[in-house]
């Protein structure tokens, strides 16, 4: 076996949908010295942390709790504090995202009805709004949807899940995951009448894996008051609390709240709609490239409707005999762009480019002319190219 070398010369372009880069202000955060738990600046930085989730989240009537987590932690939060042992929630089909997080429901002792995943399309809300009319007795305690999938690279409609929760006049939730989404495209929890949003730090909040956090309303918190299954390290009830220690259930992550403190302070000094439009700029750049090279046949988008592709990652559909972790490994040993694989159902089906967090012009194009380089190395017809058009995309041509 080969071992790939040491050093590399340069940076390595890193365009995988999350872990995303660190902008040098969140390492420079996180290098302090962590402190003694009764220093009150531990509680300025939980509190900054809160408060700007809130904000991006665009909240004013939810709670935050963070966890030491990932999104798998995040998730586990809201199935034991929605559903008790034995109750149902309803998962909309998104791809891998959805159907994971319907897996880790039903292992916790929770049942899950589907609606069926439509590849490359957005979730069917008149299915949702029909799986509730079905729901009679209310059997359905909550709707965990997933914003945007980042293994389909498709974003949901949101709003449109609440209509259709309205519309069939049930009382289930709306629980919406915005691991991939939040910070790269505007997400408005209290407008469009999501009761809980989960999310996690190492996507477009530019930092580390391992916080996990939830913002959870009113009306999700009196679920989780009257939700008598057993459970601790989880428990928003038993978390809501001023102290540190009572709110993370022991210690709190605190360097990785520091580099948080430090990524939500560059989002809003940038501004909240020049973050929103550099995604949409880059992705433009991304989906304009593909355009090129879906011309050579053996390359496609796999999200289908061009309004529901995601801002924050690229899922491109590779033709039968292309094999994708050879490619992945050319780009990522001998270009220095490390993208990502096709997951789930998609797996050797895919390959993904991540366009989120701390990025810019000149890291999407090297991310562009490197994926380029490899699909030609490995003899992918890319028919006259993507990366001039990624150019002409960026200068507004
Ligand atoms: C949309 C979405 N939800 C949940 C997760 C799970 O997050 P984690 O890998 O941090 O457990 C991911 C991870 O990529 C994700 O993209």
């Amino acid at each position: 076996m080969t071992h790939p070398p040491a050093r590399i010369p340069g940076r390595r372009l890193l365009h995988a949908p999350g872990p995303t880069p660190l902008p040098d202000a969140v390492l420079h955060a996180m290098s302090a010295q962590p402190m003694d738990l009764a220093d009150p600046r531990v509680d300025a930085t939980i509190a900054a942390c809160e408060n700007g989730l809130k904000r991006l989240l665009r909240t004013t009537a939810a709670d935050v709790f963070l966890y030491a987590a990932n999104g798998h932690g995040a998730w586990e939060a809201v199935i034991e504090n929605l559903a008790a042992i034995g109750e149902c929630v309803l998962v909309p089909g998104t791809g891998h995202f959805s159907e994971s997080w319907a897996v880790q429901t039903e292992a916790c002792g929770r049942q899950v009805l589907r609606t069926p995943w439509r590849e490359g399309w957005p979730i069917d809300a008149g299915a949702v709004e029909q799986a509730l009319r079905d729901d009679k007795a209310h059997a359905i305690k909550a709707v965990f949807a997933v914003h945007t999938d980042t293994a389909s690279g498709v974003t949901n409609d949101i709003a449109a899940l609440r209509s259709a929760i309205d519309a069939a006049r049930h009382p289930a939730l709306l629980v919406a995951d915005v691991v991939a989404s939040l910070g790269a495209v505007p997400f408005a929890m209290d407008a469009w009448g999501v009761d809980v949003a989960v999310g996690a730090s190492q996507k477009g909040l530019m930092c580390p894996p391992g916080v996990g956090c939830v913002a959870v309303n009113a009306a999700a918190f009196a679920v989780a008051e009257r939700n008598a299954s057993p459970r601790f390290y989880w428990d928003w009830v038993r978390r809501k609390s001023d102290l540190s220690y009572r709110k993370f259930c022991g210690t709190a992550p605190q360097n990785l709240l520091m580099g948080l403190e430090a990524a939500l302070g560059l989002i809003f000094s940038e501004g909240l709609e020049a973050v929103w439009q550099r995604h949409a700029q880059l992705a433009g750049a991304v989906q304009a490239a593909v355009e090129g090279w879906r011309e050579g046949g053996a390359l496609d988008f796999f999200a289908q409707e061009a309004t529901s592709r995601s801002l924050s990652v690229t899922t491109i559909a590779v033709s039968p005999g292309i094999d994708t972790d050879a490619l992945r490994t050319v780009a990522r040993e001998r270009f220095q762009v490390a993208i990502a694989g096709g997951l789930g159902p998609l797996a050797g089906r895919a390959f993904r480019i991540g366009h989120l967090g701390d990025c810019n012009p000149a890291m999407i194009l090297g991310a562009i002319a490197g994926v380029e380089a490899a699909l030609e190395t490995q003899g992918v017809p890319v028919g006259n190219g993507g990366t001039r058009r990624a150019v002409l995309s960026l200068a507004g041509r």
